[in-house]
């Protein structure tokens, strides 16, 4: 099947289109190349030997749309292109909103109008209210999206769920990721974001590098076991792996599908640190500094569902995380 994975070149849909190929589906990226490097189609090729049919433009371009699904057959889409910086998002709403949700709304009448109905979108553990018990669950769990980023993906969940429920033809997985971090174990592809890193994995790399001087670790006074924050991590190979069971999931379930992907395993911010210090070797100098406005002191993820109804389970030990990421990190900082 093609098919076609919007911010395909990005770091999360760079990871699906390499198992895309893996399991004999033909990847068709539609990028702008905003936050993704223009050596990315060759670097797939490199580890697929498969050169990804590339599309470079925005989603939100519905002439493109229009020539992206008249002239490839595609079968299903995975919409991961996206602005995804969550204090980016709160002073710059209006980016995130035009993005996140005008790009759904382009992307789906498209899909409509050129009859494809199934659609897996890179959701976030962000819709969930923090006033949710952990481990976060689907089902009754209270959705409020804790930033104008989460938000934007809490309104495309009702659009999907709208329009399924409008139009029966739809076939829907919203997948809600928790902290996807490592690397493919090639070091071909990673985490590799422009400028400060907004997240705490490429930031230790950078740091581990010698790109960075230290890491600043915000509060060490939460409520957890060593009082750093607790997240769920999840190697980015699993979580495109779960893509492609989702994709089988909905090639024989029609309506809307909401399932948490991440290893239901909170780590702390030290944690991390730690284990990537034992794993791969690497001195990682931090301090600690205050606590970060809008840090939830911990989440992670109810992995029941996805067992059950995908049968969908993270593999991948937080060393392994570890060890991928820096090894991708050495290949891009060069020479360590
Ligand atoms: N990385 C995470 O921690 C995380 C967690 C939860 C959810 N998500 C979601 O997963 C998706 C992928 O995240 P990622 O970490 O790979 O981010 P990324 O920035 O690496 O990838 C997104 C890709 O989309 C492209 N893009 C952005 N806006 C576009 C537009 N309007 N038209 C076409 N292309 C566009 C970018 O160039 C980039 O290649 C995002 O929707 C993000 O919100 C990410």
């Amino acid at each position: 099947m093609n098919v076609l994975v919007t911010g395909g070149a990005g770091y999360i849909g760079s990871h699906i289109c390499a198992q895309l190929c893996a399991c004999g589906h033909t990847p068709v990226i539609l990028d702008d190349f905003s936050n993704a490097k223009p050596d990315i189609p060759a670097r797939l090729q490199q580890l697929t030997g498969q050169r990804p049919v590339v599309y470079r433009g925005d989603v939100r371009d519905a002439a493109l749309l229009d020539h992206v699904f008249a002239a490839a057959e595609i079968g299903a889409v995975i919409h991961t292109a996206g602005k995804k910086a969550v204090g980016e998002s709160v002073t710059d709403p209006q980016l995130y909103y035009e993005n996140n949700v005008h790009g759904l709304l382009a992307l789906t009448k498209a899909m409509a109008v050129h009859g494809v109905f199934t659609l897996v979108f890179s959701s976030s553990a962000t819709v969930y209210s923090e006033t949710n018990p952990v481990p976060y669950r689907e089902g009754n769990a209270v959705l409020a999206g804790t930033s104008p980023y989460g938000r934007t993906k809490l309104i495309a969940e009702w659009i999907l769920k709208d329009l399924a429920a409008a139009d029966a033809r739809w076939r829907v997985a919203l997948l809600r990721y928790f902290n996807p971090i490592g690397a493919d174990p090639s070091g071909l592809i990673g985490d590799d974001p422009a400028g400060v890193p907004n997240n705490l994995m490429p930031y230790i790399c950078q740091v581990a590098a010698g790109v960075r001087p230290e890491l600043t670790v915000f509060g060490n006074d939460y409520p957890t076991a060593d009082g750093t924050c607790e997240r769920d991590y999840i190697h980015v190979s699993d979580l495109a792996a779960g893509h492609i069971q989702a994709l089988e999931y909905l090639a024989a379930h029609a309506g809307v599908l909401e399932v948490n992907l991440g290893t239901g395993q909170p780590v702390s911010v030290l944690g991390l640190i730690e284990t990537f210090i034992k794993a791969t070797g690497q001195p990682v100098p931090y301090r600690i500094g205050p606590r970060r406005a809008g840090d939830i002191p911990a989440y992670y993820a109810a992995v029941e569902k996805a067992k059950t109804v995908l049968g969908f389970e993270a593999a991948c030990s937080v060393e392994q995380m570890c060890c991928d990421a820096w090894r991708f990190a050495k290949n891009s900082y060069g020479g360590i």
